[in-house]
């Protein structure tokens, strides 16, 4: 560097290289260089024959990048450097032309975007799948009974496979979500130069069609500066990940003795070294605890761009690691949670039994008295009070009889043992998406429809 007396401090040299972590996006960058070379020969700045040996020498780079083979170099300070580097090596000088109306700024910005359009078109692939997974196991459990939960109270009856579908519903939403990061890298930096545009008239928008951009930024100081792509990414998967923390925290309390409710398949559960009887839901248990983390990733991008002043500062360098962590994370997490509910077991007769307890059908008493003509809010006290003399009696609510019935409310007779004795709570819940066995009939057949539709636009 003729700018420079000497040569630079080993350390500056360990905080400045990025060749660690970037060269994850190698492919983007040879897809991004060969688009580029294509450019340049179009606008005659390089003729036909230097295209083509630009082109044969990329393709050799992008070889010895596949295989493995291509040794970094103490003085490549990242990716774009190494295969430059590399490419004049087997070219000669000509491979020195490639970087002509081009900055790594803008060219780091478009590696970026493409691995970032190329991740969330794959999270979303994984997404589905899973959909396709939750809403088997609805269709399987449809009318399995189990009971649902407030304040992780035992609160009404529902049945499991709507309480499955709440996931699927949850898992379409994070499906747009990443639509929406992929549509947010479709401007395409390339062509802005280091931050001011270029001394070259490029076909930009040629480029742009061949790289899969909707279009050229049309502002080459936000284009080398932004990074909202890989922030919209981040807050889908954070999002996604919340999820299957909610997923995985419930396999886990419905695996325990306690509950009993499902059980891990053994190839995705773990023994105890010491405790035989041992089964451990650890896949359950990861999903739960990895989504602070994709949260942390979103959180350090977030901090990083926090008053950076415009245009291109090294601290964007740091985009990088907490992007490439999350979106292993999420990837392993989508795949690892459909894996889990492939194999897991439900206990229908466990199910049944919590579901079963009378004190699930307290809101559905109410409800008769509601029918009758009570105020909803004073139907809510007089079950109150039968709740409470029976527990304070240490008896069943079907276990108070018609005088003490008639000692909280004359409007209670004989019906009030029907609606404790079972089947009828569940039903009654009509609405549309309500667990009813109507509404959840029409809950699936949409769910499958959605799933259809989604399916197609792949
Ligand atoms: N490795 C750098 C990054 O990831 C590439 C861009 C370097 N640009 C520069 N002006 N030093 O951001």
């Amino acid at each position: 560097m003729p700018r420079f007396d000497g040569p630079p401090d080993p350390l500056f040299t360990r905080i400045n290289a990025s060749l660690g972590f970037d060269r994850r996006l190698w492919r983007e960058d040879v897809e991004g260089s060969r688009a580029h070379a294509r450019t340049l020969a179009r606008a005659e700045v390089i003729s036909a024959e230097e295209l083509e040996q630009l082109e044969v020498g990329l393709g050799q780079v992008a070889g010895e990048l596949e295989r493995g083979e291509l040794d970094f170099e103490a003085g490549d300070e990242d990716i774009h450097m190494a295969i430059e580097r590399r490419l004049t090596e087997l070219v000669g000088p000509v491979g020195g032309k490639l970087h002509t109306g081009r900055s790594r700024n803008d060219q780091v910005a478009t590696d970026l975007a493409l691995f970032v359009r190329g991740r969330a078109e794959r999270a979303r692939g994984l997404i589905r799948a899973l959909m396709g997974r939750l809403l088997a196991l609805a269709e399987a459990h449809a009318d399995w009974r189990m009971p649902g939960y407030t304040h992780l109270q035992r609160a009404q009856p529902v049945y499991l496979g709507h309480h499955l579908l709440a996931y699927f519903w949850m898992l379409e939403r994070d499906e747009i979500r990443f639509a929406a990061a992929a549509g947010s890298t479709m401007a395409m930096p390339l062509g802005s130069g280091a931050l001011a545009g270029l001394n070259w008239d490029l076909d930009r928008q040629a480029t742009a069609e061949e790289l899969g951009f909707a279009r050229p930024s049309p502002n080459s100081i936000d284009a080398v500066s932004n990074r909202d792509f890989a922030l919209d990414y981040l807050y889908a998967a954070t999002v996604c990940a919340t999820h299957l923390s909610r997923l995985g925290a419930e396999i886990v309390i419905w695996s325990s003795e306690e509950f009993g409710f499902c059980e891990p398949a053994d190839e995705f559960a773990s023994g105890s070294s010491i405790m035989p009887q041992k089964k451990n839901p650890d896949a359950a248990e990861l999903l739960r605890a990895k989504a602070p983390r994709v949260l942390g990733s979103l959180s350090s991008l977030a901090g990083v761009l926090h008053a950076l002043p415009l245009a291109y500062a090294k601290d964007l360098q740091e985009d990088k690691e907490a992007l490439f962590d999350a979106v292993d994370t999420i990837e392993l997490s989508l795949e690892a949670a459909e894996r889990l509910l492939g194999g897991l077991r439900f206990d229908r007769q466990r199910l049944a039994a919590a579901a079963g307890d009378e004190m699930v059908a307290a809101t559905d008493v109410a409800d008769l008295l509601v029918r009758r003509g009570m105020p909803f809010r004073e139907a809510h006290g007089v079950v109150g009070g039968l709740v409470r003399e029976a527990l304070e009696r240490g008896i069943a609510l079907s276990e108070l009889d018609r005088e003490d019935l008639g000692r909280h409310s004359e409007l209670l007779d004989d019906s009030y043992y029907e609606v404790l004795s079972g089947d009828a709570w569940l039903d009654s819940k009509r609405s549309a998406g309500g667990t009813g066995a109507a509404p959840l009939a029409a809950q699936l057949a949409t769910a499958r429809e959605v799933l259809a539709a989604l399916d197609e636009i792949q």
